[in-house]
Formats: C-alpha cells, sequence, structure tokens
C-alpha cells in the first residue's frame, strides 16, 4: 500500500509511552484514584477524549463522572466558536476553591485552544493553578506530561508548533458498545476564512488504510456494528500519500468487514466530494443513506469570501447527482450566518438553498470571529443582534423543514441499530435509521446491539417514535 510522506512515531517512542504508564502504574498503586474529563466540541475531540481516558485506564484510574471526586480533571477543549472558550475559562476558574481543598488535584487542559499561544500563555498566567497544559499534536506525550506534572510545583506545558506524526496503538476506552469512532485522518488543508481548525490541527495527514482496516476488524471482533470514519474532510482522504488512494477505495475495503452492518463518516467537503464516491455509496451494502455535506451559506458571493470552492449552482448539482444514484438519502448540513459583510441579500440566498435542498436538519451557527483567520480582519463585521435574528428565522424555516420530512415517515417501518436506553426517557430505548435519525421506542435490553424493525407512530422536529414490530 502507498506510503505516507509523514514519519511514523518510532517503536522507541511507543515502547517509551509504555514505560511512562506503567511508572504512573506502579506510582498509584492501591490508591484508586479517579478522573474526569470534559470534552468540547467536536467528534474528533471526543474521540481523542476516548484515546486519553483509555491511557488512564491503563494507568490504573478509574473514570468518574462526579468531579467533585476526582483526583485528576482534564478540559479537551474546542475553539472553533468564542462561546466554547469562554466556558472553558469559568469552569476553569471555578476550580480554584478545589485545587485549595485538595492540593493533590491535578488539573489538565488540552486539546484545539491550547495549540494557541496566546491562549496558553493565558490560562499559565490566569490560573496558576492548573498542572498541566498540552496541545493537539502530542496526545500520545500525555503518560510522560501527567509524571512531570505529579512531580512539579509548576505548570508543566508542552504545546508543539508542528504536526506531521500519526500514532497509532493508543489505548482506546469508547464509551458506546455497539458503535464506534475511528479517525481515518487529521487535520485540514481548506483554510476556509473563517475557520481555525488548519491553524490548530495542522496540514491534513492521513492514516494507511492497513492501519485502519486493522483497526476495524478489531471492532468488528469486539462486537461492534456500525462504524463512522473521522477527519475533517474525509473526501481528501489519501492526498497525501506519495501514490494515489481515493477515500471511495477505502470505502469499499471497509464495505467487506465481516461483522460490520453499518459505514458512516463525517465531514464532507462538497468540492471534494467525487462522482466515485457516490457510486461507491451507492454500490456499497454498508454505507448508510446519510450525507452531512456543510454548505455554510447559500450566497456565492459569501461563499467566495469563505474560500469554499464552490458556487451554490455547484452545490445544487451535486445534490441532484447524489438524490438521483441514491434515492433515500439523507442530507444535513452546517451553516453560518453574519459572516462579515453579510447583506440581507445573503441572507435570503442561503434560506432559500435551505428550501431548495430540503435539508433532514442543519447544525446552524453564528459566526464567531477567530483571532488568526482571514475573516476576522475583515471590514463590515455584523451586529449581534443581527446575527441572532438571523439565526432564529433560519432555525424557524429548516425546524418547519425536518418536521415536514419526519411526518413523511409517519407509518412507515424503519431499520433501527439499538444502541441503548434513551437518554431522555428511560421507559424508552434509542437507536438510530441508516439516513441518522433518532429513533425512541419500547424494547428489551437484549435488542441493544441488533438492528430490529420499528413502525413509526409519532414523528417529531428532531426525533422519531415508535413500535418495535
Ligand atoms: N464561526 C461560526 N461557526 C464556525 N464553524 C467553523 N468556524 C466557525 C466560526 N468561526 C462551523 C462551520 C463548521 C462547523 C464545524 O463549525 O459550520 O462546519
Ligand atoms: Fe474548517 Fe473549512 Fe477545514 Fe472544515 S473544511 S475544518 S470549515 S477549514
Amino acid at each position: 500500500m502507498s506510503n505516507r510522506k509523514t514519519v511514523d512515531i518510532s517503536k522507541e517512542e511507543i515502547q517509551e509511552q509504555k514505560e511512562y504508564i506503567d511508572n504512573i502504574k506502579e506510582l498509584i498503586k492501591g490508591r484508586s484514584l479517579k478522573y474526569h474529563i470534559i470534552t468540547y466540541g467536536c467528534q474528533m475531540n471526543i474521540h481523542d477524549s476516548e484515546k486519553l481516558a483509555g491511557m488512564l485506564n491503563s494507568m490504573g484510574y478509574t473514570e468518574t463522572s462526579d468531579q467533585a471526586e476526582a483526583d485528576l480533571i482534564l478540559f479537551n477543549t474546542c475553539c472553533v466558536r468564542e462561546n466554547a472558550e469562554h466556558r472553558v475559562y469559568g469552569n476553569v476558574g471555578a476550580l480554584y476553591l478545589n485545587k485549595q481543598q485538595n492540593p493533590n488535584l491535578i488539573i489538565g487542559i488540552c486539546g484545539c485552544m491550547m495549540q494557541q499561544r496566546d491562549v496558553s500563555d493565558y490560562i499559565t498566567k490566569k490560573f496558576p493553578f492548573v498542572d498541566l497544559i498540552f496541545g493537539t499534536h502530542n496526545l500520545h506525550r500525555f503518560p510522560k506530561l501527567l509524571l512531570e506534572a505529579m512531580d512539579s510545583r509548576q505548570t508543566v506545558v508542552e504545546v508543539l508548533d508542528e504536526e506531521g506524526r500519526i500514532v497509532e496503538n493508543v489505548p482506546i476506552i469508547r464509551n458506546l458498545g455497539v458503535t464506534a469512532w475511528t479517525t481515518i485522518m487529521y487535520g485540514c488543508d481548506n483554510f476556509c476564512s473563517y475557520c481555525i481548525v488548519p491553524y490548530v490541527r495542522g496540514r491534513e495527514r492521513s492514516r494507511q488504510p492497513s492501519d485502519i482496516l486493522d483497526e476495524i476488524n478489531q471492532l468488528a471482533e469486539e462486537g461492534y456494528k456500525e462504524v463512522t470514519l473521522l477527519g475533517q474532510n474525509v473526501n481528501s482522504y489519501g492526498k497525501d500519500f506519495n501514490e494515489p488512494y481515493y477515500f471511495s477505495n477505502l470505502l469499499r475495503y471497509i464495505d467487506r468487514v465481516d461483522g460490520i452492518e453499518r459505514i458512516r463518516f463525517m465531514t464532507s467537503h462538497p468540492k471534494d466530494l467525487s462522482k466515485d464516491l457516490i457510486l461507491a455509496m451507492a454500490e456499497s451494502e454498508k454505507v448508510c443513506e446519510h450525507l452531512h455535506l456543510p454548505i455554510q451559506s447559500g450566497s456565492n458571493r459569501i461563499l467566495k469570501q469563505m474560500n469554499r470552492g464552490y458556487s451554490r449552482e455547484n452545490y445544487l448539482e451535486l445534490v441532484n447527482e447524489i438524490r438521483h444514484q441514491i434515492p433515500n438519502i439523507a442530507i444535513t448540513t452546517d451553516i453560518i450566518v453574519g459572516f462579515p459583510g453579510e447583506t440581507e441579500e445573503d441572507f435570503a440566498d442561503t434560506l432559500d438553498m435551505v428550501e431548495k435542498v430540503r435539508y433532514d436538519s442543519a447544525f446552524t451557527f453564528i459566526y464567531s470571529q477567530r483571532t488568526g483567520t482571514p475573516a476576522a480582519k475583515m471590514s463590515k463585521q455584523i451586529d449581534e443582534n443581527i446575527k441572532k435574528e438571523r439565526l432564529q428565522k433560519l432555525m424557524d424555516v429548516q425546524g418547519k423543514i425536518s418536521k415536514e420530512i419526519n411526518d413523511k415517515a409517519h407509518d412507515t417501518i424503519v431499520d433501527v441499530l439499538v444502541e441503548g436506553l434513551s437518554k431522555k426517557r428511560d421507559d424508552m430505548y434509542t437507536g438510530r435509521t441508516p439516513q441518522n435519525k433518532l429513533v425512541n421506542f419500547a424494547a428489551d435490553h437484549n435488542t441493544i446491539g441488533n438492528i430490529v424493525k420499528v413502525k413509526i407512530t409519532q414523528p417529531k422536529t428532531w426525533t422519531l417514535e415508535g413500535i418495535m414490530i
């Protein structure tokens, strides 16, 4: 298979990681220490937290959902929008008293926010009681850094500017027993003008197909039925290899893994979604009929300013082609309102696209100015009240469409992969259709992990309710 241009982590370093894990294990033996991880942001971050949890479990820590009884509190941060950053500052600040009461408490902060030098500097100054700070590129060094933090009175800080290495074989503790995430590529090369991700997650690096397939075979052996392939832009998977390799090829291989019944992926950039990928999705047995295809704006002028690389016409053509090949597909999206210079006319174009495409659902965001991105320096930043009004209008339009689409499911019979008890209703079980719709229904515990047939009796805006048949 193809070679990656980036260098693999050395065997010595993997060995070193194991040794640090063993050292800590020895150090904390018999003390029943507990950890609590607070995760902000996207699936990538949630998956990184699964790796942190995996390393901590190997060290002998156990998880607690109660922050008050934790001996180690880790914040895995996101910097895509400003409000998540403010929440981190508030929550870290609130731990000052805990640290006074329990000087042995270790507080760590990692993730995307820490990759911004000014933010990590601010944290070390403003919250000197924080023990450990590290970024996104050195997650695998966590055991070493934790050991240092246990020994040091000062904040241990390691934030690397350079990415480049893909670390395999980090222990992972996955929370869900039925569906699993696996990262297929790291970083992003797109530099959409509003987005901080390329600056904090680095350039695109794809994992080797063989490593991904090994992991998915392993997941199937462990009983997982569904796998979600993660990357900021999975459609450019393999472009960094010396020899061409495409995401569609990878999907075709994963489709053949025995035991895996459903394959999902996210996120797809419209400019890189190839005809062959649509074909691979249509032909495959296991790839779910769902595509998350962020449009961000419906205005050609704004799309250009955003550096998205497609027009509303290109996008509509793509949607038509996908629906032609996969008639049952559910399409979801991300939309930003209030990008600098967005006029009422531009916003009307966004609403118009939402009406034309008729998304099953949409994640809608207020534009957030991110220092270091080109859009942050653009003139005509939009007033916060106007942004809020536009968001509300957009959510109303999308809510109406989502409800209309879900209403059509009334009395239909859908295939649901049962994930477990509903988080909101303890008399209900929950699972998803291939179209990624959440369905709640009464069932037995032994249905978990199976695909069952459910008749939809009560469609709602964001979920469906039904009866198992
Ligand atoms: N402001 C608001 N939303 C943003 N996103 C990315 N950057 C910003 C920003 N600066 C949104 C995009 C992306 C999603 C993950 O977050 O819609 O697809
Ligand atoms: Fe950000 Fe654009 Fe990359 Fe998505 S594709 S992570 S929005 S730069």
